[in-house]
């Protein structure tokens, strides 16, 4: 595994090493293998946990790290993203880590950059996000041992979110039974090609569900599509504790990307409730999964500059 682009692109068995190496990062059992590797940060849209995580992640590998600034790189004078990559790859860089707004443009890079630089997608559009569907399945098996037959219910605007994509692809390979809810303009268009069930019904939704994943309303696409405002979403959607304790079971844990939006999606006084403490352990468990996957794609003599 020499690149994380996304998760279909991994096995259940890459999957399952990132896992027990995130466990040794977090348990202190495991030293870094890439303390001589570089890694460049490539942020072309905002961020907080998934950039401060890979930083703090290449940090207590011992790597060094470029923070690319995005802003005065000489892309501003036209030069494209292979070339930046490709004279990066001769100054030293061995990975690329890019989040970028347009959908499916890492693999369309890393396609045509010819040196052996390591990609890994930091979230592109609507597209993928690989290193947060990793993180959110250390998270639940933290909590609940097993997804295999588990009811995880993903609320929200489905439509937009490369993190229920990236999450969806990696719960399909571990048998998870899963559910996607939201008004019917923030659906996929085609999810009957996902394995999913959908509903409309927040209520029927989250009956008996082991795990309920919000996702941020992202108002910023949804002036330009015309959707309704999100109070309309508010009042049919949030979820509150009285909710949860009402349909799903008992032992339910809440997640959520980040950044959640207080008072739309989730309530406030659930966020600062104990179930909500588990969408701050899933930042933590960021920085171990974002660990393991940068020691796994640089280690061993692959890729080296
Ligand atoms: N979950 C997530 O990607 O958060 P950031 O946009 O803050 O990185």
């Amino acid at each position: 595994m020499k690149h994380l682009t996304d998760i279909e692109n991994i096995s259940k068995e890459d999957i399952l090493n990132i896992i027990a190496t995130a466990r040794e990062f977090k348990a202190g059992t495991k030293v870094s293998d890439v303390s001589t590797k570089t890694v460049a940060l490539m942020f072309y849209e905002n961020s907080t946990r998934t950039r401060c995580s890979f930083e703090i992640a290449a940090q207590k590998l011992k790597m060094n790290i470029i923070n690319f600034d995005t802003e005065h790189s000489s892309i501003s004078k036209g030069e494209s993203l292979k070339d930046t990559i490709e004279n990066l790859y001769f100054l030293g860089v061995n990975a690329v880590v890019i989040r970028h707004s347009y959908s499916g443009l890492i693999n369309n890079v890393m396609k045509s950059v010819k040196y052996p630089v390591s990609f890994v997608n930091g979230g592109d559009g609507t597209h993928a996000h690989p290193t947060q569907a990793l993180l959110d399945f250390y998270t639940m098996l933290e909590k609940i041992n097993t997804v295999e037959n588990k009811k995880i219910v993903i609320v929200g605007d489905i439509s937009h979110s490369r993190v229920a994509k990236s999450n969806i692809a990696l719960l399909t390979k571990f048998n998870a039974d899963i559910h996607v809810c939201a008004p019917s303009y923030m659906n996929f268009k085609n999810f009957e090609s996902f394995n999913v069930k959908y509903h409309q019904n927040i209520k029927e939704a989250i009956e008996g569900a082991d795990v309920v994943m919000a996702l941020r309303v992202q108002n910023e696409r949804h002036e330009k599509e015309g959707y309704p405002d999100s109070s309309e979403y508010k009042r049919l959607y949030e979820i509150d504790t009285k909710l949860l304790k009402q349909y799903a079971s008992k032992d339910v844990i809440l997640m959520h990307p980040g950044p959640a939006n207080r008072n739309i999606e989730v309530s406030s006084e659930l966020l600062d409730n104990t179930l909500g403490n588990t969408i701050l352990k899933q930042a933590q468990n960021g920085v171990y999964v974002r660990m393991a996957v940068l020691n796994t794609i640089l280690k061993g003599g692959g890729y080296a500059s």
